[in-house]
C-alpha cells in the first residue's frame, strides 16, 4: 500500500527511481511522483494515474541528479489529485518526503505548524510530517558532530503517532538521504557506492541482492559511500546484510500477458518449492525446520487458531478443516482484523498461525501482536523473508514461491493450502494417523504439482467457457466442506479483477437466501467432487436449474450427472481429500482470469485494491 523508492549513488537517480516504481506499482496506482536533488534545489514531478503518466511527465524535466526519492500512491488522506501526490515539499522548500503509512496525529501537528507560519498545498498527512522536519531543522539545529538533517528527521518522528516508511532528501545535504520505518516495510539495498531504499525488494533487486531489512523504529542515514542505522533515540544499530535468494527474472513477465497469468501457470513449480525437503525420510509425514516447537510441546497443543486476511483467510479456513478432519484437533479460522479487537476468550493450550503472503498486512500483524501480548505462541505461514511478520513470530513456515506480483493472489494461495495440508499431516501423525495412511497422504502431496499441471492443460477450454459467461453481472460460487472456502476464493477472485458481483456460499445454505438471486442472469459455479455428499450437491444443482440458473460444475473424473443438469462441466482429477482444495482452485483462478480479460479489465492492477494492505 503505497510504494517508496529512494536512491543515492553515481547514476541518474530518476532512471532508477522510475524503474523501481514500476516494480512497486502493485502497491498502489492512484498517482506517482519523484523528486531529485540538482543545482542546489529540489526538482520534482508528480502525476495522477499510473507510473506511465509520470514517466511521460518526467521527460519534460531534466533530471540529472544522483540523489532522489519517489512514490506510487494508494490514497488515504486526500483525494486522487496531483497536489496530493507525493513527494511533498516543506513550505520552505528545504525538504522533500515520500511516505507509506498514516500519520494519525497529523491534524494537531498541522495546527501547530500553521501557527508557526508553515503553509500547506495538499490535504495529506505526509505534507505535515515534511513541514515538521523543516520546523525542527530551522528551530533546533543538532548538536555538533551529528548530521542536522538526520537529527531533524528523528526529532520530528518522535512526535508522530501512526505508521510510516519514509524517505527524505534535503538540498542543504546534497548526496544524502534519510529513511525510517515504523509499521510500514523498508529495505535498504547495499550496492557498490550506491544505495536504494524501497518498500519491497522487487524495486532494487536489479541493482543488488544485498539488503538490510530495517526494523521498526530504525532510521538509516545514507551518503554515496556509506550508511548508518540508528534508533530514534540515537542508539547505533549494527546492520545485518542479507542476501536475497531470487533474482530479477522472477519479477519479469517472461512472455505472459499478466503477472496473474504467469503466477497461475507457475503453480506446479511453486508447489514443488513449498514442499522441498519437508518430508520425513520414511515418507510418512511432513517436517518443518522453523517451527521452534519440539514434538512433546506440539502434542500438548489442544487447539489451532489460524488468522489471516483476504485470500490468506480462505487458506486458514481450509487449514481449519484439514486439521479437524485428519488430526482430529479442534481448530478455528478467524479474520485477523476481527480477532485483534474481539478479545476472544482463550483457554487451554492453543497454537496460533498467521497466514500472510506479504508478511506486512497490518491487521494480521495486529492479530499476531494481540495473541503474543496474551502470552501465546504465534507461528507464521509467510512468503516474504525479512518481512515484519516473519520477524515478529516465534517461528513458522516459509512458502518459497518467489515474488507474487499480481494483486490477486494465486500461487501464494495454493502454496498456503499445501502447507496447511502438510501441517495437518504433521499433527495427525503425532496422534492417530497410521504409518500407511501417512505414506498415502505424503504421496498425494508429492503428486499435487502433476495434478495442477493437468488442470492447467484445460486452460483453453476454461477460456472458452469464460468468454460465454463474461457478460453476466452476478455469480454464485457454491461448495461444501473443504471446498466451501474455495467457493469463497472463487467469488473473491472474480469480483477483485473483473468487478462482477459474486458471492461464495456453502452449497446447502444457498436455499436459505441466495436462491432468491437465481435466474437465467445469475450463473452458479458449483464444486461437486465425488464423495459422500455428492448426491446432496446434485440436489443443490437441481434447485438452481429448476429456477433457470445456468450451472458451471467443477467435478472429479468419473462423476456422472443427470443429462442436461450442468450447462458446463470442468473435470479435475480424482485426488486425495487433502489436496482436493488445491486442485479445485485452479479452474476458478482461470475462469476469473479469462472473464476479466474478456471484459478488458486491468488484471494485475484492479481498481481500488493494493497487494499489501499496510493500513487498517
Ligand atoms: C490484500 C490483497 C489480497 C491478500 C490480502 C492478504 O487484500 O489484495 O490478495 O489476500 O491482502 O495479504 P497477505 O499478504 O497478508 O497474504
Amino acid at each position: 500500500m503505497c510504494g517508496i523508492v529512494g536512491y543515492v549513488g553515481r547514476q541518474k537517480a530518476a532512471t532508477i527511481l522510475l524503474e523501481g516504481l514500476k516494480r512497486l506499482e502493485y502497491r498502489g496506482y492512484d498517482s506517482a511522483g519523484l523528486a531529485v536533488l540538482q543545482n542546489g534545489r529540489i526538482d520534482f514531478a508528480k502525476k495522477t494515474g499510473r507510473v506511465g503518466n509520470l514517466v511521460k511527465e518526467a521527460k519534460n524535466h531534466h533530471f540529472t541528479g544522483t540523489t532522489g526519492i519517489s512514490h506510487t500512491r494508494w490514497a488515504t488522506h486526500g483525494g486522487v489529485t496531483d497536489a496530493n501526490a507525493h513527494p511533498h515539499l516543506s513550505s520552505d522548500d528545504k525538504f522533500a518526503l515520500v511516505h507509506n503509512g498514516v500519520i494519525e496525529n497529523y491534524s494537531s501537528i498541522k495546527k501547530f505548524l500553521v501557527s508557526q507560519g508553515y503553509t500547506f498545498k495538499s490535504e495529506t498527512d505526509t505534507e505535515v510530517l515534511c513541514n515538521l522536519i523543516a520546523y525542527h531543522y530551522a528551530k533546533e539545529p543538532a548538536d555538533v558532530g551529528e548530521s542536522r538533517f538526520l537529527e531533524s528527521v528523528r526529532k520530528a518522528l518522535r512526535h508522530v503517532e501512526g505508521t510510516y516508511g519514509i524517505a527524505v532528501i534535503c538540498p542543504e545535504a546534497p548526496g544524502e538521504l534519510v529513511a525510517a520505518r515504523k509499521g510500514s516495510p523498508l529495505i535498504l539495498g547495499v550496492g557498490d557506492n550506491e544505495f536504494i531504499v524501497a518498500s519491497d525488494v522487487a524495486a532494487l533487486i536489479s541493482h543488488t541482492q544485498n539488503v538490510v531489512y530495517l526494523k521498526d523504529g530504525e532510521v538509516v542515514h545514507v551518503t554515496p559511500k556509506e550508511f548508518f542505522i540508528s534508533t530514534l533515540d540515537q542508539e547505533d544499530v549494527s546492520p545485518v546484510v542479507d542476501r536475497v535468494t531470487w533474482d530479477i527474472e522472477a519479477a519479469e513477465l517472461n512472455g505472459y500477458a499478466h503477472f496473474m497469468e504467469k503466477e497461475i501457470f507457475e503453480q506446479p513449480a511453486a508447489l514443488e518449492n513449498s514442499m522441498r525437503g519437508r518430508f520425513s525420510e520414511d515418507g510418512s509425514t511432513a517436517k518443518f525446520g522453523g517451527l521452534n516447537l519440539g514434538p512433546v510441546e506440539f502434542r500438548q497443543i489442544d487447539r489451532f487458531v489460524f488468522l489471516g486476511c483476504g485470500t490468506a483467510w480462505h487458506a486458514c479456513l481450509v487449514a481449519e478443516h484439514l486439521l479437524e478432519r485428519f488430526a482430529r484437533v479442534p481448530a478455528e479460522a478467524d479474520y485477523a482484523s476481527e480477532f485483534r479487537y474481539r478479545n476472544a476468550p482463550l483457554s487451554g493450550n492453543p497454537l496460533f498461525f498467521v497466514f500472510s503472503q506479504s508478511g506486512e498486512t497490518i491487521d494480521t500483524l495486529g492479530a499476531l501482536r494481540e495473541a503474543k501480548r496474551k502470552g501465546y505462541k504465534v507461528l507464521a505461514v509467510n512468503n516474504t523473508v525479512g518481512s515484519t511478520i516473519a520477524r515478529e513470530t516465534d517461528g513458522g513456515i516459509y512458502q518459497y514461491v518467489g515474488p507474487e506480483i499480481g494483486v490477486a493472489s494465486t500461487k501464494a494461495f495454493t502454496s498456503q493450502l499445501l502447507i496447511g495440508a502438510m501441517l495437518a499431516l504433521h499433527v495427525a501423525r503425532m496422534r492417530d494417523m497410521s504409518f500407511a495412511d501417512g505414506v498415502e497422504y505424503v504421496n498425494a502431496l508429492k503428486g499435487v504439482p502433476a495434478l495442477v499441471r493437468h488442470v492447467l492443460e484445460q486452460a483453453p477450454r476454461i477460456k472458452e467457457i469464460a468468454h460465454r459467461y463474461a457478460h453476466h453481472t452476478d455469480f454464485l460460487f457454491l461448495g461444501r466442506l473443504s471446498l466451501f472456502p474455495i467457493a469463497l476464493e472463487g467469488a473473491l477472485k472474480l469480483k477483485e479483477i473483473s468487478y462482477i458481483h459474486a458471492e461464495g456460499y456453502p452449497a446447502a445454505e444457498m436455499k436459505h437466501g441466495p436462491i432468491a438471486l437465481i435466474s437465467e442472469k445469475c450463473p452458479s459455479v458449483f464444486f461437486a467432487p465425488k464423495g459422500e455428499i455428492f448426491n446432496k450437491l446434485v440436489s443443490s444443482i437441481q434447485e438452481v436449474k429448476a429456477r433457470r440458473g445456468p450451472a458451471i460444475v467443477i467435478t472429479t473424473e468419473g462423476c456422472e450427472f443427470p443429462p442436461g443438469l450442468a450447462d458446463d462441466i470442468i473435470t479435475i482429477p480424482d485426488c486425495h481429500e487433502a489436496v482436493l482444495p488445491i486442485v479445485a482452485t485452479i479452474p476458478v483462478q482461470l475462469l476469473s482470469y479469462y472473464i476479466a480479460c474478456a471484459r478488458k479489465c486491468d488484471v494485475d492492477k484492479p481498481r481500488n485494491l493494493a497487494k499489501s494492505v499496510t493500513v487498517e
